[in-house]
């Protein structure tokens, strides 16, 4: 990997190295879902790698999917983030955020009661979630209704702007990993009827609708897909499919990159989803032609001078 240690532009951002922080659930926040000065110096002593992608973090408030995750969706947590942002970038750091809703994966037991919601009530099998009670099975989710899509995508804009009101370089959405953006993707977890289900394009309507109003709130989005990981009980009928379609379609927002997760956590399921991705997902910018005229010559021309992409 000869690129690992060179610079990369990501958006405005310099990153010093190419390796990245993966988000990793930790489950250390404090008393409602606020992170303390325990996930700073977590996330301090990381400081070095190239990016730190922080953990999925609750976008709404009441959709909680692991005891003790954080939020951004109440000041406390967005003042307790603070301590975080700002100790990265004491460390010289640089930082996103991972910003989620859980979907069928949440619990009444995390969430004083309430049921959870998903594109269809089917229920999460083979797998059980902890909770203050104990581990225990995931239960059927309510079915969304269309009218209660527009909060959602409303909350996942707060939640990027708090994150950016919190010191955070960034925001990513988390779409992966079978949680509720995931959940209407795949055509295992999504039988709906209507705008949001069905074919391709409707399937991904919530993901499009929240990525257009975070890219509002943010100047550097990335996003976190997972089309054949079969945690949290997923699948799909092509997963090829959707990647290659969502990789075309993504190329109409402003994505500061795509982190593809290329495997199964779980090993069940086999397929190259990367290829189709770097196919249809890149930037596209034809090369620049060399000028063999200015090799050995002097001043900028042929020099300094070859023009260089935006910066996305
Ligand atoms: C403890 C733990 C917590 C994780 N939390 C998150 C998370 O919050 N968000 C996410 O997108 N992935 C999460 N993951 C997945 C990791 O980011 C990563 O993709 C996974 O460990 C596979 O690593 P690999 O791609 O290097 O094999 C988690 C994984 C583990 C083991």
């Amino acid at each position: 990997m000869p690129s690992l240690f060179s610079p990369l532009a990501l958006g405005a951002l310099e990153l010093p190295n190419r390796i990245w922080m993966a988000p990793l659930t930790r489950c250390r926040a404090e008393e409602g879902h606020v992170p303390g000065p325990l996930m700073a110096e977590h996330y301090a002593q990381r400081a070095s790698a190239g990016l730190i992608v922080a953990e999925a973090t609750m976008a709404m408030e009441g959709h909680s999917a692991f005891w003790h995750e954080p939020g951004i969706h109440s000041q406390a947590q967005v003042n307790g983030w603070r301590l975080t942002t700002e100790a990265v970038h004491r460390a010289g750091g640089r930082i996103v955020l991972q910003i989620w809703h859980g979907g069928r994966a949440c619990h009444p037991l995390l969430n004083g009661g309430r049921q959870p919601v998903a594109p269809s009530p089917i229920a999460i099998s083979g797998d059980e979630v902890h909770t203050p009670e104990g581990k225990q099975p995931y239960v059927v989710p309510r079915e969304l209704g269309d009218d209660e899509i527009p909060p959602i995508v409303e909350g996942f804009r707060r939640a990027a702007r708090n994150a950016m009101a919190a010191g955070f370089d960034g925001v990513e959405v988390h779409g992966a990993n079978g949680y509720l953006l995931d959940q209407f993707l795949r055509d295992g977890t999504n039988r709906r009827s209507g705008p949001y289900g069905g074919p391709i394009e409707n399937r991904a309507r919530l993901l499009l609708e929240v990525l257009e109003a975070v890219a509002e709130e943010t100047p550097l989005m990335g996003l976190r897909l997972s089309p054949i990981n079969s945690f949290n009980d997923m699948a799909d009928s092509d997963p090829i499919g959707l990647i290659t379609w969502l990789a075309r379609r993504l190329n109409d927002l402003p994505l500061a990159y795509l982190h593809l997760m290329s495997g199964d956590f779980l090993g069940r399921q086999q397929g190259d989803v990367l290829s189709p991705a770097r196919r249809h997902f890149r930037r596209g910018a034809p090369l620049n032609a060399a000028d063999p005229a200015t090799f050995y010559s002097p001043g900028p021309a042929g020099y300094t001078d070859y023009p260089t992409l935006p910066a996305a």
